[in-house]
């Protein structure tokens, strides 16, 4: 992937991607994506490299990847989310990816909220938006995304193993990334030209459809403390919906999952991909309100 032309040729989209800067080496993209935003960077800019060296994951986490071997994107988008759309972002980029994999490859790729893609239970890739202002003091997001394409199982560190996976690894062949990237970038278009108009509501009915937890009990780790129950579905503003033992049902808007069990499995393990620490402004970082129906207290 050294040329933008290669991607553009063919990518069928009016915004996402139509301009492009291809870097051989960054810190990370969601950096730069950030500091060509706050310049008034064009809505759609993907930035993409080959290595990172301070790639950044989740809640202050790290994500690696061997030089080459995978899409490390980020996309500048420009849309002033309401406050019930914040946790949407993260939702479209790992429902983009996932029915792009399944579209490119037919392999099962399911979403795990909030923003894990999985395949046959393992971690394919993970989505981290944040959230800025540029200098004319509008709000933009940034959307980066990294996806396992043709990692190989030497490339991952032990402890990765049991958890994560990559397109090659499940589909037993190499995998293109210029096709791979621009199936993302027109699932993306398509969910966030939704986004922009209001339409959730197929965003939303399509992530459950993919949803790899739906039906499963979970544990999700939140601000808040630590939360259990069985998932119902997403709901419209991208919160989850969970019911615990006693029968109360709970919508949270951020967390992670750490414990997954299905009937008749033992306790799995949280996909967990990385580890570090970083400072960044995370976008589902924010507090909302309960829906307990029986307590009044606080989800997240
Ligand atoms: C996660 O699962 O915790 C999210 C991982 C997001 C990693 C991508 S790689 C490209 C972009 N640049 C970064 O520094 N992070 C994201």
């Amino acid at each position: 992937m050294k040329r933008s032309a290669e991607i553009l040729d063919g990518l069928q989209t009016q915004i996402v991607g139509q301009e492009i800067e291809i870097y051989d080496q960054l810190s990370s993209t969601n950096d730069l994506a950030l500091q060509r935003g706050i310049e008034g960077g064009r809505e759609g800019t993907l930035i993409l490299a080959e290595h990172q060296t301070g790639g950044r994951g989740r809640q202050g986490r790290r994500w690696h990847a061997p030089p080459g071997s995978s899409i490390l994107a980020s996309l500048i988008l420009r849309h002033r989310l309401l406050a019930n759309q914040i946790g949407l972002p993260n939702l479209i980029g790992a429902l983009a990816i996932a029915a792009a994999i399944r579209e490119l490859t037919n392999l099962p790729a399911q979403i795990k909220w909030p923003n894990d893609v999985l395949i046959h239970d393992k971690k394919v890739s993970g989505v981290l938006t944040e959230l800025e202002y540029d200098q004319d003091h509008q709000p933009f997001f940034v959307m980066g995304f990294g996806v396992n394409v043709n990692t190989l199982p030497a490339d991952f560190p032990n402890e990765l193993w049991a958890s994560a996976t990559s397109l090659r690894i499940e589909a037993g062949r190499e995998i293109s990334r210029v096709l791979l990237i621009q199936a993302i970038l027109s699932q993306i278009e398509k969910n966030y030209l939704c986004l922009k108009c209001g339409k959730i509501a197929s965003i939303i009915a399509e992530a459950n459809r993919l949803l790899y937890i739906q039906g499963k009990w979970i544990q999700i780790e939140t601000p808040a403390g630590i939360f259990d129950g069985v998932v119902e579905k997403i709901d419209l503003d991208g919160g989850i919906l969970l019911q615990n033992v006693s029968g109360d049902r709970r919508k949270l808007w951020v967390g992670e999952v750490i414990h997954t069990r299905s009937e008749n499995q033992a306790i799995g393990n949280s996909n967990k991909m990385m580890y570090g620490k970083s400072k960044r402004r995370e976008m589902n970082h924010h507090v909302s309100r309960s829906t307990s129906r029986k307590r009044g207290e606080n989800n997240v």
